[in-house]
């Protein structure tokens, strides 16, 4: 059967990185994947259009979709706005809400050929191989109540940091599944020395253990986790996490790799219906310049590929052109080095479909 996958381009170098990632699917197309693609607006680019980051319109291409591949929002044109629901991140947040896209995959691997681009010694990175599987669907950025009131004479803002025994158990089995497919070992990151739902994240994390004997439990407070993750790095197999500490430990874990522009991630729900999207952001100083890194992108396409399409050879092919690519010496500027040649966003995106037509 035909499956359905949106592009949401988004704003900044979001269209142009799509752009080279859907040539990418477009050659999985001629392989035989039998996928129809489109496009829809979604962020900034939504709301100029039609006054929402998230239109229904989109919404609903994005519910019938099997796949969506994501470039990223934001940007300051739409920072100023002071109604937050009408923000760029908000469509978003929205999109993963909507599909309950609770399970974020956010894999941090060093090319052994960008292991001097990291900002820690090379020793400490080559190798590594993290994956951070971060709650993405509750937490403090949905608790309720939020907001910001006037009391006593001044403006208080508050949010809520909540986490249901359910909401926990599934995204620990989505870790204890994951830590089972590698190295079997399992970090769980909280602050359960401060925080009452993250001591329940910790109580509900042990009691899932007994059914993955194979894997091994531990835990680590998020301070820590920060300091280990610049520390040593190489301590970790899978990390699991809620939604805020995952997105800052998954960004200090992305630049270990050398480049935030190297890094996918995918975002699942319990059909395997998933959102993929580079961990960065979308780079508004460089925007429109054609020197962005597609790589994370098309690199998400993979992802696509391996956990919503079930094509893992050509996920495979994909890696395997992006790693021919490195090995040729092509860099984009984030990733430039001394004996490296600096090539625009097009012109990697050239240089990966030819690598994935020769492999
Ligand atoms: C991410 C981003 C988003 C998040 C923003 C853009 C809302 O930082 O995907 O990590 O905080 O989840
Ligand atoms: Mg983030």
């Amino acid at each position: 059967m035909t499956q359905k996958i949106l592009v949401l381009p988004g704003d900044g170098i979001g269209p142009e990185i799509t752009a080279q990632a859907s040539r990418i699917l477009a050659a999985c197309q001629a392989r035989g994947l039998d996928v129809e693609v489109e496009e829809g607006l979604l962020g900034g680019a939504a709301y100029d259009a039609h006054g929402e980051p998230l239109p229904v319109e989109t919404l609903e291409k994005a519910q019938a979709a099997r796949a969506i591949l994501l470039g990223a929002v934001g940007g300051p044109e739409w920072d100023r706005l002071e109604d937050l629901t009408k923000r760029p991140e908000k469509g978003l947040l929205g999109v993963r809400k909507q599909l309950g896209l609770f399970g974020n995959l956010r894999p941090a691997i060093t090319y052994p050929q960008l292991a001097a681009a990291s900002s820690l010694k090379p020793e400490l990175v080559a190798g590594l191989d993290i994956m951070i599987v971060r709650e993405l669907t509750g937490g403090i950025y949905f608790g309720q109540p939020r907001g910001i009131e006037e009391r006593n004479g001044e403006r208080v803002g508050f949010n809520t940091y909540v986490y249901s025994e359910s909401e926990i158990e599934r995204i620990g089995r989505v870790a204890f599944e994951m830590a089972r497919k590698r190295d079997k070992r399992l970090c769980s990151v909280d602050k359960a020395n401060v925080l009452e739902a993250t001591i329940l994240w910790r109580e509900v994390m042990e009691r899932l253990a007994p059914e993955y004997p194979d894997v091994e439990l531990s835990h680590m407070y998020v301070d820590n986790a920060a300091m280990q993750l610049v520390r040593a790095p190489k301590q970790f197999d899978v990390v699991v996490t809620g939604n805020m500490f995952g997105d800052i430990l998954s960004d200090a874990a992305a630049m270990l790799t050398g480049s935030i522009g190297m890094l996918p991630s995918a975002s699942l729900n319990e059909s395997g219906q998933g959102m993929y999207e580079p961990c960065h952001g979308s780079a508004p100083d460089i925007a429109g310049q054609g020197i962005a890194n597609p790589l994370a992108t098309i690199l998400s396409v993979a992802m696509m590929l391996r956990y919503s399409l079930d094509a893992p050879v050509l996920a495979e092919r994909i890696e395997g052109a992006v790693g021919k690519v490195l090995d040729e010496g092509l860099r984009t500027a984030d990733i430039a080095a001394e004996d490296t040649r600096t090539v625009s966003t097009a012109e990697m995106g050239d240089a990966v479909l030819a690598a994935f037509e020769a492999l």
